[in-house]
């Protein structure tokens, strides 16, 4: 499933990102363990269709945020490389989100239960070309990341473009303290206690909307609870922005700043220009690592509970501002009546 920036680092050089994981992704009741599985057959179908040479390379995405923090199990990347071997097609992971992931993984998978999460993570590695990771979140620090390969080409390739972009690569766009911070956010991050309690701080504010029947993605993810904005405010039309209404409702009522996840995430065919209504419009719950106690979650569960039971009140939004690209960051909306 697409992730935004991604997304739009693949259109930018004319490029064109299309969607293999499996449908259950696309069903926020759906019980599967491991909702960020690839759909081999969908892969299939768009080597039949574009033609292999048209195929840059397979983007796997560990806890696929925009289905709701959803892991990949190991059997599927497994099957992955044997399948993009016989096509000779590079796999290329966003590791942003892989420790959570490995989590799922040990917790889920048969034949994981008593793996150390580093050696999940370096198994899960083996499978791949290279990846992408933003550190920000599964490093636990304020900035950075990195791009890794096995890959001579690709690192070649890479090298010479990041010049243009951030200086040269061994002192590039971070400061060597950042730098020092990541690498040991990479070990820290991994540890089984800590990712215990953090992934089980975002299940407990995911139990307690359940408890009081507010529409959440299920299984709750890893890093965020993600609410069903169309279940939630079934009164407005697509065009008004059900997602980007909850989040403002939730922000106004109570200070939680909260994200949109679905059509003023997702914007535009970049082919038509239209805008596309994904089945997904999410409201998403992230959660800080190491900043709150499980009652700053109560404070929150409290306040979406309490807008819950007045919905029906809550008027939906026009935008009225639309920057060119990732919209969702800084365009502007305007209420409108009930
Ligand atoms: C999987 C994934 N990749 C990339 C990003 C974005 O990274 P950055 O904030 O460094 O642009 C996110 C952010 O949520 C993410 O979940």
């Amino acid at each position: 499933m697409y992730f935004t920036t991604s997304k739009m680092h693949v259109e930018i050089p004319g490029g064109k990102m299309v969607d293999s994981v499996i449908d259950e992704a696309h069903n926020p009741e759906n019980l599967n363990p491991f909702k960020g599985n690839i759909d081999f057959e969908k892969l299939q179908g768009y080597i039949d269709e574009y033609g292999l040479d048209k195929i840059a390379f397979v983007n796997v995405e560990m806890n696929v945020n925009m289905a709701g923090g959803q892991p990949i199990s190991m059997e599927n990347l497994r099957k992955l490389r044997e399948f993009c071997d016989g096509y000779k097609i590079k796999v290329i992971y966003d590791i942003t989100r892989s420790s959570e992931n490995a989590y799922f993984i040990r917790e889920r998978e048969k034949g994981y239960e008593n793996t150390p999460i580093i050696d999940i993570l370096n198994e899960m590695m083996s499978y791949s070309d290279g990846c992408i990771h933003s550190s920000k979140k599964d490093c636990l620090v304020n900035i950075g990341g990195f791009i890794a390969t096995s890959d001579k080409e690709i690192y070649e390739a890479t090298r010479s473009s990041v010049v243009i972009y951030e200086g040269l690569h061994t002192y590039g766009g971070m400061a060597g303290r950042d730098m020092e911070a990541l690498a040991r956010g990479l070990r820290e991050g991994t540890q089984y206690e800590y990712l215990k309690y953090r992934i089980n701080q975002v299940r407990y504010l995911g139990e307690l909307l359940m408890q009081a029947n507010v529409p959440v993605v299920k299984p709750i993810g890893g890093h965020a609870v993600f609410i069903n904005a169309l279940e939630f405010l079934p009164h407005l039309q697509r065009e008004q922005w059900p997602g980007q209404t909850l989040s403002a409702a939730i922000y106004e009522h109570s200070a939680v700043r909260t994200m949109e996840r679905g059509a003023v995430s997702i914007g535009r065919d970049s082919q038509t220009g239209e805008n596309i209504f994904p089945p997904l419009e999410l409201v998403r719950l992230t959660i800080p690592r190491r900043v709150y106690t499980n009652t700053h979650m109560e404070y929150v569960a409290n306040s979406v509970i309490d807008l819950y039971e007045r919905r029906d009140t809550i008027p939906g939004l026009k935008m009225i501002y639309e920057p060119k690209h990732l919209r969702f960051f800084q365009a502007r909306f305007e209420q409108m009546t009930l």
